[in-house]
């Protein structure tokens, strides 16, 4: 049994409530235009490939459900380009500021939200028809039992539709630097440091780490075809600077070319990436 199956679902709610997952990438006054702007800024700068891994332009006209919105960065990027747009997360206040975004951008007629919980999505969603492509960024490695989140997940999508997802990447750059940072070097307690340590807030009640294998094999169980697998990103900045909004590398990763940094975030990020469809005719 992994130490995390026995988290009420509550305490992960609670967390995310508490403080939802990017709302301090800018100081501005939150809700306003010039607030979410800077938050999109803010996001898609450190983390660069989320637009190409999202492939924002490809669902113009497209149903598409995404599992943990956060404050609707993505979202909003989805929208903006026409796709029909359901949008699930379990945090009520994150929630909240994800509405007044499609409002202040005049998308309200592309995007529907539900607050609740990914494990339970059959319950959650009106019975109105499958999806051309669910999108997870983030998201179901934070569930205390993901395996529910996926099975549920195949129900949703239409046959030949696509799964895109993002879980963290447990042989990654960001778990050694836990492991040797924060954690002394104790290997035996590492699932509880990564989830201590994953988030901007620290003591994040659920975070599971998969390897590309445990990755693609948590998706084939609930009936996907693993198309694509790869890991990218390595947050480079110091954290002192980082949280003033300052972009100040750290000293080893300021003497690496850009190049050679790419090839460290492909073999060594923390985001594991993958894409998926629908394996046979099971739903
Ligand atoms: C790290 S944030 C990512 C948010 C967003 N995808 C992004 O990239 O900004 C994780 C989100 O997952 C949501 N979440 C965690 N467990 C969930 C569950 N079981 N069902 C729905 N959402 C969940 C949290 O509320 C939080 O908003």
């Amino acid at each position: 049994m992994s130490v995390f199956e026995a988290v009420p679902i509550d305490k992960v709610a609670e967390y995310w409530n508490r403080r939802p997952c990017n709302i301090r990438h800018s100081t501005r006054e939150v809700g306003t235009r010039e607030y979410f702007d800077e938050v999109e800024a803010r996001k898609y700068m450190v983390e660069p490939h989320i637009p190409g891994f999202a492939q924002f332009e490809r669902w113009k006209g497209k149903r598409v459900l995404e599992v943990g919105c956060g404050i609707g960065t993505d979202t909003t990027n989805f929208a903006r380009v026409g796709a029909d747009v359901t949008a699930v997360d379990l945090s009520a206040e994150s929630i909240a500021v994800a509405r007044k975004r499609i409002e202040v951008f005049g998308l309200q007629d592309r995007v529907r939200f539900f607050n609740g919980n990914a494990e339970a999505l059959d319950t959650l969603l009106p019975d109105d028809g499958q999806y051309d492509l669910i999108y997870s960024f983030g998201v179901l490695h934070h569930t205390p039992h993901p395996d529910e989140a996926f099975a549920r997940l195949r129900r949703f999508l239409k046959p030949g539709g696509e799964l895109r997802v993002m879980v963290y990447n447990k042989l990654s750059w960001k778990v050694l630097w836990i492991l040797l940072g924060y954690g002394r070097g104790k290997v035996w307690d590492l699932d509880r440091l990564i989830a201590t340590h994953s988030e901007a807030q620290t003591g994040c009640p659920v975070t599971y780490a998969y390897t590309r294998r445990t990755g693609r094999e948590l998706l084939e169980r609930h009936g996907f075809k693993v198309t694509e697998v790869f890991v990218d990103h390595v947050f480079p900045y110091r954290i002192p600077d980082y949280v003033q909004y300052r972009y100040v590398k750290e000293w080893y990763f300021r003497w690496m070319p850009t190049p050679l940094f790419r090839a460290f975030e492909r073999a060594f990020g923390w985001h594991l990436c993958l894409v998926a469809t629908t394996a046979g005719d099971r739903a």
